[in-house]
This record gives structure tokens, C-alpha cells and sequence, in this order.
């Protein structure tokens, strides 16, 4: 096993819980493919509230740059993928689209890299991967890899072990998924810790349930963004998601939790 550098375990245990072995990071990068999305029209408005129950805060450096206050004190995220949009013919046709050099100037303490396993341009996104892996290496820096899933591709267990299981093997530090019946093998087929997206909103007990179930199945924690910031009640959200990832509270906990800040 290769002994792993001072800086990239200092940095890991920034985005992920030495205490818990856990993490709530909060995805706000949408921007960067969607444009603004529901929800982060005005970026900082959205984030401020809910950042201080996150762990990290994962987005682009344009949003960082622009909206988001240089004395904050949580981690950042910093997505380097991009160069393909939600109306564009090429979706999943990214490149890296931001440079270490950027990453390191923005102090951040991970960077985030989507690669499209199954889509026309699968290779040139791993091959992508591979590049921001190695120039982080360089830094000791963590490189967080997303598995985005294109329309087509079907997000079973077998489809996303797959795709999480190349990333690992490229360097990935951490992996970002979707959760899926069975993600115990997507969990055990990975040799990094493995996080989920929160995916389109869907109701506050239903995203709960999932968190919870992506625990159990052995998730190190969330990278979720819609599922809170277009919560009716993001803090209460985000503070129900806590309670499962950090506290061990059950989806039935969490979702009383979150009606109970709700009505305050
Ligand atoms: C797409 C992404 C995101 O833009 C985002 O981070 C997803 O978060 P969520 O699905 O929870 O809204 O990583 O691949």
C-alpha cells in the first residue's frame, strides 16, 4: 500500500469527519452545466444559512469567487470538470475545464472531476481524470470523482459499481454516485470511501430514506445538493441529514427531526 502523504491526509480529514469517518458535503456546483438552478439564483443567499452544517462546500470558482465570502471556514470543493451544458449536443463531453494551479490559489482542499463511463466520450473524460489525478497528486491534493450518469445509462447497481470502481482505480481519493437497489456492491466493489448525490428533489422523507439506506449499505456520507437547497426548509434538511450521517438516527428519526425544526 502506498503511504499516504501528510498533506493529502490532512486535507481528506477536512472533507471527511476524522471523528465520524463521515461527511455532509454540500453540492451547489449545478450552475456550471444547468445555468441557475432553482434554488441558486443568488448563490450566497441559498448557501448562507445552511453552510454551517456542512462539512465541505463543493461548487465552481466562478460562484466561489463571486459569491461566497473569503473568511468563510469550510473546506471547498472545487469542481475543475465542465465545457458541455444541459442544452448543448455533448453533455457528457467534459474536460477539465479549471487548473490545479486555480485550485491550489482558492485554497481548496479537494477538487471534483466527472467522468461519463458508458458515454461517446468515456475515454477522454477517464483520460481527464487520470491528468487532474496526477497533477493533484503533486499537491496532495484529493480528487473527488463524480460517476455522472447520462439519460441513457441505467443506474443499477452493476452500471454504477462499474463506473465507481474505474474511478478508484485512476486515483480517485473519494467517489460520487447515485444511489441504487443493492449499493452495498457499489460500496464493497470500491477500494475509496463512497459518497451519494442527492439526485432531482424528491420529498423530504423520501431523500431521508435514501441517505439512510446509502449509510447502511456502507456510504462514508452525502455530496447532496437539491435535496436540501430546494427543501422547503434547507436547514432543517440539512440538520436531518446530519442526524443520519454523523448521529446514526434512522430515516423515521431524521424526518422527525426535520418537521420538528420545520414548525419552529
Ligand atoms: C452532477 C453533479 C452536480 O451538479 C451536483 O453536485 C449534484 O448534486 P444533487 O444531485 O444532490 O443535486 O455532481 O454530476
Amino acid at each position: 500500500m502506498t503511504k499516504m502523504d501528510w498533506g493529502m491526509k490532512n486535507r481528506l480529514s477536512r472533507i471527511i469527519s476524522p471523528k465520524t469517518g463521515h461527511t455532509v458535503m454540500l453540492a451547489v456546483d449545478h450552475g456550471y452545466f444547468l445555468g441557475p438552478t432553482t434554488g441558486l439564483e443568488q448563490p450566497w443567499k441559498t448557501i448562507k444559512p445552511i453552510l454551517p452544517h456542512a462539512d465541505c462546500l463543493m461548487l465552481t470558482r466562478g460562484v466561489l469567487r463571486n459569491s461566497v465570502p473569503p473568511e468563510i471556514d469550510k473546506p471547498i470543493i472545487l469542481r475543475v470538470s465542465g465545457g458541455a451544458s444541459i442544452v448543448g449536443p455533448e453533455l457528457l463531453h467534459e474536460g477539465i475545464a479549471t487548473s490545479i494551479e486555480d485550485a491550489i490559489r482558492l485554497n481548496a482542499a479537494a477538487v471534483a472531476f466527472s467522468i461519463m463511463v458508458g458515454a461517446p466520450y468515456e475515454r477522454d473524460t477517464i483520460l481527464g481524470l487520470t491528468q487532474v489525478v496526477d497533477e493533484c497528486q503533486r499537491y496532495g491534493i484529493p480528487v473527488l470523482a463524480v460517476t455522472a450518469v447520462g439519460k441513457e445509462m441505467k443506474r443499477d447497481a452493476r452500471y454504477l459499481a462499474l463506473a465507481t470502481r474505474i474511478a478508484a482505480e485512476f486515483g480517485a481519493s473519494v467517489v460520487k454516485t447515485y444511489y441504487c437497489e443493492n449499493f452495498e456492491k457499489v460500496v464493497d466493489g470500491s477500494p475509496v470511501p463512497v459518497v451519494i448525490a442527492g439526485g432531482k428533489k424528491i420529498p423530504e422523507k423520501d431523500a431521508l430514506e435514501m441517505a439512510y439506506n446509502a449509510i447502511e449499505a456502507g456510504a462514508i456520507g452525502v455530496d447532496m445538493g437539491r435535496n436540501i437547497f430546494q427543501s422547503e426548509n434547507p436547514v432543517a434538511m440539512i440538520k436531518a441529514v446530519r442526524e443520519i450521517v454523523h448521529n446514526g438516527a434512522n430515516a423515521k428519526e431524521a424526518f422527525e427531526l426535520y418537521n420538528s425544526l420545520k414548525s419552529k
